[in-house]
């Protein structure tokens, strides 16, 4: 299972959409990590990189105010916690076969969660952040107060 970009995972927040094309970068990476690279300094990666994303995403709806903030923390603490378990499961593994299941495990949840959670809750925000930007610019207003001479 490996996670395919396409047109529905577009947020139209340039920033959060940078960051989920990235995601989606590492997690191939996880599956085929190339001759260079091992799984778990890929995986040791990827964490850092979810966790920087999580970060981002709630500063930006803290700094939007956004209601579904609280709950939107949870899911994002959520997944961090199932990935450390997986990422146990893979330290654990015990032959070829063990560490093969772990993989695959692991990726097919990032595969799912990742997927679902921009498609219902990262664009419910975007749509969300971008309600009151596209009402000021419908009036005019400048989203940094009126300009001079107003
Ligand atoms: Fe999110
Ligand atoms: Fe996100």
């Amino acid at each position: 299972m490996v996670l395919e970009w396409d047109a529905k995972l577009e947020t139209g927040l340039d920033l959060i959409d940078d960051q989920h094309r990235e995601l989606y970068r590492l997690v191939k990476l996880v599956l085929d990590p190339g001759t260079e690279t091992r799984v778990e300094d890929t995986i040791k990666f990827l964490e850092n990189y979810v966790v920087r994303h999580f970060t981002d995403e709630e500063s930006l709806q803290v700094a939007s105010q956004y209601p579904g903030l609280p709950e939107h923390k949870e899911i994002h603490t959520g997944f961090i916690k199932s990935f450390l378990d997986l990422k146990a499961q893979l330290a654990a593994a015990e032959s070829d076969e063990e560490r093969e299941i772990a993989i695959q495990a692991l990726n097919g949840a990032v595969v799912n969660w990742l997927g679902n959670h921009i498609k219902i809750h990262d664009r419910h925000f975007a749509e969300w952040f971008k309600g009151p930007q596209e009402w000021l610019e419908a009036l005019s207003i400048s989203p940094e107060g009126p300009g001079e001479g107003q």
